[in-house]
């Protein structure tokens, strides 16, 4: 069979599989005899030989097997049991260092035609590489993000300090929550992150007002309410994950819609965000007004169940109130 014609057999059946593995280095081997008939780009870029100096020759023969004491063996068995995978083999290059890869052989019989081996080599020093690298990027994306929460909690401590004992207590007590109702890591981090901002946008407004101890008037709560939407633009700014901006956007929407700033409803809000709602809600009952009462008695809690019995998920807040009521949760003492 001339190259023309495998080339073209190779691109009528089998181009699917050439596209899957281009990456990979693949050498087309006649069955059974082994000899080389045709190989792809990647293993010019793999063992660094020219196409000119493989074609012909028997894969074993190879400079970069040499050193590889069982790749005839090895292939003898293949022919037997159909079927080759090697893991972690070193091959030593002419030219650059030794390279870490898998290889794997499989048989493919073409109708009218010879069968043909296609032996894979998974280079594995490259994904590695680029497993590393990956790493790498994860971390320096944590660390900035870390930095930049950091800022951001910093802040709130010099502007109102009274605002970031109220994320820190939210964020103790949704992470708590949020480990009673088994959520993943990745969800109770976010739930972490959220909380700990999700009243950053409160730095925009006068601390008169927030403070204010008499009735505050339709501009004041307008301005106050807009605490959200500045918490959510200050972490898209700062280019903090969507994930994340969007629990804080939805912090204070509630079930039956009557929340804001989009006035959501239930199905409309994430579970992270409704987490964060309850705490949000538990936590500011700490904080005496004239027309509450303590936080630390069962009147609270109760006032939580009843009052906001649509607004609220039932789910969550039964989950919170045993934590406070059997678990013995408390703000200043985290139970882990
Ligand atoms: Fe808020
Ligand atoms: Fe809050």
């Amino acid at each position: 069979m001339q190259i023309n014609d495998l080339n073209k057999q190779e691109s009528n059946v089998s181009s699917k599989k050439f596209l899957e593995q281009m990456i990979d280095g693949i050498l087309v081997l006649e069955y059974p005899s082994g000899v080389i008939k045709n190989a792809n780009d990647s293993i010019f870029f793999f063992l660094g030989i020219p196409r000119s100096a493989i074609i012909g020759k028997n894969f074993w023969e190879l400079s970069v097997f040499a050193k590889h004491i069982n790749i005839h063996e090895l292939y003898k068995q293949f022919l037997q049991k159909k079927l080759l995978a090697m893991k972690n083999v070193i091959l030593s290059l002419e030219a650059k260092n030794d390279m870490v890869v898998n290889i794997y052989g499989e048989l493919h019989t073409f109708e009218c035609h010879d069968s043909l081996i296609f032996l894979g080599f998974e280079n594995k020093s490259y994904v590695n590489f680029l497993q590393n690298k990956l790493k790498q990027f994860h971390l320096n994306e944590d660390k900035l993000l870390n930095e930049k929460f950091q800022f951001l909690i910093n802040t709130a401590i010099a502007i109102d300090s009274q605002n970031a004992k109220h994320q820190l207590n939210v964020s103790k007590l949704a992470v708590e929550i949020a480990k009673e109702l088994n959520l993943d890591t990745l969800a109770i981090h976010r739930i972490m992150m959220s909380s700990l901002v999700h009243d950053i946008g409160k730095i925009s407004i006068p601390k008169e007002i927030l403070n204010k101890s008499t009735a505050l008037r339709i501009d004041e709560i307008l301005l106050i309410k807009n605490h959200v939407q500045t918490s959510y633009d200050i972490l898209i700014r700062l280019l903090f994950p969507l994930d994340i901006a969007k629990v804080v956007l939805q912090h204070h929407e509630r079930l039956d819609g009557s929340g804001y700033p989009h006035r959501l409803f239930k199905s409309e809000i994430c579970q992270e965000a409704k987490i964060l709602m309850v705490a949000d809600t538990v936590e500011s009952m700490r904080h005496s007004r004239p027309y509450r009462p303590d936080f630390n008695s069962d009147i609270s809690l109760h006032q939580l169940e009843v009052d906001q019995y649509s607004k609220l998920p039932s789910d969550i807040v039964n989950v919170c109130t045993n934590l406070f009521r059997s678990k013995k949760f408390s703000f200043e003492h985290s139970l882990h």
